[in-house]
């Protein structure tokens, strides 16, 4: 079936459609793989889809369209593509045989790293397309009735005015806290990653067409803004006076739009954490308290090979200044264990740096030799069980860590936003300032507002807690940024 074909076929016996009847809404699926940008653009690519007659489902089985979304970060998660792949190459053969057309999108960083090899590999892809063009889909579509087609360019135009703005409606059906890119790229080159070889150099959007979307969120309900990009920190643009701003600035400017009760930033780099940034978690009542600093390692020698440009010493000044300014704040990093040439002592001054840094969550990886990146061809690669021992130690202690800030969460009050029903009867789900999980009893007319909780118990992965009864004043005075600060 061609998808751009909008005859619904009808059936038999079915009166003659008039010329103007609306055409068949068709099924998308879109399943992301790999970091938040990825959850991001997979919005967006429906927001792309929905005028071309394309409505959101959760059941691979019935899509017209497939969408992977996929991430080339290590090799595990460019393998778990080439699987699904087989997996979706037999539904479509099995949709085939029900008379029913799929068309296969390989979309995100394996689209843009692997381009037509993704073809050779797998037959039953119909269009491969990179991040920096997923506006295009509609027409990428098209082309691809007649013959599989590839689009890994990096246009010049800016994708983000080709794409179009979810409706309220969409918005909404998404929860109260949404993502806003304000930065895409990274020029950084560490010598284990590829992203910049995907995502290209890094490229601000400039803060009249952030404060926009975010804008356009807030008048539909959003209540927390999540800025992003591969390096959201190295974010700079011109504020409305046309002065040269950095993130700090911005992160004021997303604040103060009416609605907004909560924006964070996600991801940031140790060197571009610059005084203002700093000084916005102390000024900032909206910035909630969480900062997700990747330091990868806490070797000296070792963050030299990996082309960090910073030391471990750096990294620990970073963190006292941000704890000096914010001294609740809740953090996290990312850290890469096996890196060739890390030796025993390189792997105890990681183990030293966490201890003495105290991290609430963090996210760690053996590391993975990327084909085409410095790393991959560096002597002294360290062997698998090494690299096992080793991230089996370091989790341990990180995960310590993570339960102990929890346990210390609780007997606090603080405001939650709730995000969602919970998975028992008469439960809401939402996040706690420093972005734990919070389930509470409590009514669903809540979902979509901020109300007070006092935490009272830690699980394994959430906290419950208890509404406290504030809940009328929460909801006014988080509908004031203004006195946003009675929500820490
Ligand atoms: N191997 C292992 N981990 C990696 N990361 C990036 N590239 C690699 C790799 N080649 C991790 C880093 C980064 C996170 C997003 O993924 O820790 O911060
Ligand atoms: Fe990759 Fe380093 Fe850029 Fe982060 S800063 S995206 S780890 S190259």
């Amino acid at each position: 079936m061609d998808l751009l074909d909008d005859t619904d076929g009808g059936g038999e016996g079915a009166p003659a459609r008039p010329a103007e009847a609306a055409p068949r809404r068709k099924k998308l699926f879109v399943k992301s793989y790999g970091c938040q940008m990825n959850v991001y653009d997979a919005q967006r690519m429906a927001d792309v889809l929905a005028p071309e007659g394309f409505d959101e489902t959760a059941r691979m089985e019935e899509a017209d369209l497939v969408v992977l979304n996929t991430c080339h970060i290590r090799e595990r998660a460019t393998e778990k593509v080439f699987s699904e792949l087989g997996k979706v190459r037999e539904l479509k053969a099995a949709r085939a045989g029900e008379g029913l057309g799929t068309t296969v999108v390989v979309a995100g960083c394996v689209a843009q790293a692997e381009g037509a090899e993704i073809l050779r590999r797998q037959k039953a892809v119909d269009v491969v397309v990179g991040p920096q063009s997923y506006h295009r889909l509609p027409e990428l579509l098209a082309e691809s009735a007649r013959a599989p087609v590839v689009d890994t360019e990096f246009p010049l135009e800016d994708k983000f005015d080709h794409l179009a703005q979810p409706s309220p409606a969409r918005t909404q059906a998404r929860g109260p806290s949404a993502f806003v890119t304000v930065q895409e790229g990274c020029d950084k080159f560490c010598s284990f990653c590829v992203v910049p070889y995907t995502r290209g150099a890094e490229v601000s959007r400039p803060m009249a067409k952030v404060l926009a979307d975010a804008r356009g969120l807030a008048q539909a309900g959003v209540r927390e803004i999540t800025l992003i990009g591969q390096n959201v920190n190295a974010w700079h643009g011109l504020d409305a006076n046309g002065v040269e701003s950095s993130l700090g600035a911005l992160i004021g400017a997303v604040a103060a739009i009416p609605g907004v009760a909560r924006v964070r930033y996600t991801t940031s780099h140790p060197n571009e954490m610059d005084a203002a940034l700093i000084a916005a978690h102390g000024d900032c009542a909206a910035l909630m308290p969480f900062l997700h600093l990747p330091v990868q390692s806490g070797s000296d020698s070792i963050l030299a090979a990996m082309n960090r440009r910073h030391d471990a010493a750096r990294y620990r000044q970073i963190v006292r200044a941000v704890r000096a300014a914010r001294p609740d704040i809740a953090l996290s990093s990312d850290f890469i264990v096996g890196f060739p040439g890390e030796s025993e002592a390189d792997f105890e001054a990681t183990m030293q740096l966490i201890g003495e840094v105290n991290f609430a969550s963090a996210f760690s990886f053996k590391y993975s030799p990327r084909p085409g990146t410095p790393g991959a061809d560096m002597d002294g690669q360290i062997d698998e069980a090494t690299k096992s021992a080793r991230l089996h130690r370091l989790q341990a202690l990180l995960e310590e860590q993570r339960q102990a800030f929890n346990a210390a969460t609780v007997g606090k009050i603080c405001a939650v936003l709730f995000e969602k029903r919970g998975r028992h009867a008469g439960q809401i789900a939402g996040k706690s300032p420093w972005l734990q999980a919070v389930h509470v009893d409590g009514p669903a007319s809540l979902i979509g507002s901020l109300a007070e909780v006092e935490i009272v118990a830690q699980g394994p992965n959430s906290l419950f807690g208890r509404l406290t009864g504030r809940n009328a004043q929460a909801q006014a005075r988080a509908a004031a940024p203004a006195e946003g600060g009675a929500w820490r």
